[in-house]
């Protein structure tokens, strides 16, 4: 099964992923995670990347192409993957399409995080992220047990550097440009599901299953 999650910043995308992924068997590839992790080891791909993401902008399609073209022929994608943040243009979109094509995959299903722009700026200024396993907590929506440690690995929590407000609304103004428009693609060409975002946690989850059952 080869899914996308498509939907404007912090609609719960990796939150979600993270829990398919592990439940379906399948990998899961966040290219915001890859690209970090590129920054944090400062490769070349995670130099050029940097400017852009601490701005909000999106990273030029070539690179993110290029990214995910090799990270879906890797081993552990044999039994499908979660396309998580990817793709983000209409030009990303096609690469992908090229690139499923060449390699005989297919994508099976595009699901749709609806939720309004008003809750994504509390929610992604309030999420901590594990230095270590980059697991994600909210302070309001998803504490963890002790303040500061993951609870999974007792990793240090930290704030994004472009979760603060700023950036935040200039990552919104970028997926209402250049990403939106990716949901009226994939309706066109019936691969889209659409959740109700703005509800908690679990009844998101509960909906998703519904979906992929
Ligand atoms: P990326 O890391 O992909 O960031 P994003 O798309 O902005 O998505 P987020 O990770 O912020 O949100 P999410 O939907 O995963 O929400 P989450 O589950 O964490 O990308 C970062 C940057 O990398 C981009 O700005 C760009 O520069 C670059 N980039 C990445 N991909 C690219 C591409 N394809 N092309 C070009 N550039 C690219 O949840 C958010 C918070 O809400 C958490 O605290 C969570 O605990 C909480 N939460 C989750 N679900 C719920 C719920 N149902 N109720 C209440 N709280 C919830």
């Amino acid at each position: 099964m080869n899914l996308v999650f498509l939907g404007p910043p912090g609609a719960g995308k990796g939150t979600q992923a993270k829990e398919v992924a592990k439940e379906q068997g399948l990998a899961h590839i966040s290219t915001g995670d890859i690209l970090r992790e590129a920054v944090k080891n400062q490769t070349e791909t995670g130099l050029k990347a940097k400017q852009y993401m601490d701005a909000g902008d999106l990273v030029p399609d070539a690179v993110v192409v290029a990214i995910i073209g090799e990270r879906i022929q890797q081993a552990d994608c044999q039994d499908g993957y979660v396309l998580d943040g990817f793709p983000r243009t209409y030009e990303q979109a096609e690469a992908l399409a090229d690139t499923l094509g060449q390699h005989g995959m297919t994508l099976d299903r595009v699901v749709y995080f609806d939720v309004d722009a008003a809750v994504l700026v509390e929610r992604l200024t309030g999420r901590r992220t594990c230095r270590d396993c980059a697991a994600n907590y909210h302070v309001k929506f998803m504490p963890p047990k002790a303040d500061g440690v993951c609870d999974k690995c007792s990793g240090e929590l930290y704030q994004r550097e472009d979760d603060n407000e700023q950036t935040v609304r200039n990552r919104i103004d970028t997926y209402e440009k250049l990403t939106a428009d990716l949901i009226d693609y994939y309706r066109q060409r019936d691969l889209l599901s659409q959740i109700d975002a703005a509800k908690d946690v679990a009844a998101v989850q509960a909906d998703l299953k519904a979906i992929l059952d």
